[in-house]
């Protein structure tokens, strides 16, 4: 793992859009897309370079991470309708190159199957960006997923559907249940990104990072992944104990190197 810790969100916010950028650039991409507030930067910051740098995604493909069960495509909180209006319809991303997960699914374990088949057809995902819950979620797999699973269904913790409540008129509106790539299937991506912003983020952020690889914190499991980038701002980075290391080592960091 690299952790590059970084003054601010904004700054997070820069060089996760500068990966992504690059990925894009380098020739047909997939995409892996995160919802939540965290990566809303990257986002604003991708749809501004896309209305005046040029940077174009019509050779990109994109994958979500997640879906809550129970909410159909149109629902404005489905992580379909979100994605399209914080990102996808802002920059030349066609809605039938956007994937998600269909909410309304009559087999939603069939539904599971499909989804891991087309992101395989699809040739995999490039780059995957991830947030992090504060009880250490990546994607929905809350504590004690299987550090193996597959896409499939998961029930939200209380803290979860608390945390999320916010983007909801009431907080019991929040579903129960959940479809979301498993801790196996997001390890495929060639190149992960977790970002980290604000305090809120320390704890789970230091369990991630620096604790054991456990199925209490499901974000440890990306400890096992060749390629992961963690780009944090100084409140989130505030309980890792190897601090200086990380930030000695990035200001040494040859210039040539890339994330
Ligand atoms: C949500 C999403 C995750 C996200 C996490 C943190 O429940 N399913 O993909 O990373 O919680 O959200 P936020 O960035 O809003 O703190």
């Amino acid at each position: 793992m690299e952790i590059i810790i970084l003054p601010t969100g904004a700054d997070v916010a820069r060089a996760a859009a500068d990966a992504i950028e690059e990925q894009v650039r380098s020739g047909p991409s997939v995409l892996g897309l995160a919802t939540g507030s965290t990566p809303l930067g990257t986002y604003q910051e991708l749809i501004e370079r896309h209305r005046n740098y040029g940077l174009s995604f019509t050779n990109a493909r994109a994958f979500l991470l997640d879906e809550y069960l129970g909410l159909p495509a149109t629902h404005p909180q489905s992580y379909h309708s979100v994605i399209r209006k914080e990102f996808t319809d802002s920059v030349d991303l066609g809605s039938d190159a956007v994937h998600g997960l269909n909410g309304v699914a009559a087999d939603p374990a069939a539904e599971a199957l499909r989804y891991e088949a087309s992101i395989e057809a699809a040739g995999g995902v490039d780059i995957q960006i991830l947030g992090i819950g504060t009880d250490g979620h990546v994607g929905f797999n809350e504590p004690m997923s299987s550090l193996a699973s597959r896409t499939r269904i998961k029930t939200l913790t209380r803290q979860t559907r608390k945390d999320n409540a916010r983007f909801f008129e009431n907080p019991a509106d929040v579903p129960d249940h959940v479809l979301t790539q498993g801790l196996g299937t997001i390890r495929q991506a060639r190149h992960l990104l977790l970002l980290a912003v604000g305090a809120t983020k320390a704890q789970a952020l230091a369990a991630a990072v620096e604790g054991p690889v456990a199925a209490v914190c499901p974000a440890s499991a990306l400890q096992l992944h060749p390629h992961v980038t963690v780009l944090v701002d100084s409140a989130a980075a505030s309980k890792l104990a190897h601090r200086d290391y990380y930030q000695d080592t990035f200001g040494r960091k040859p210039q040539w190197q890339g994330l």
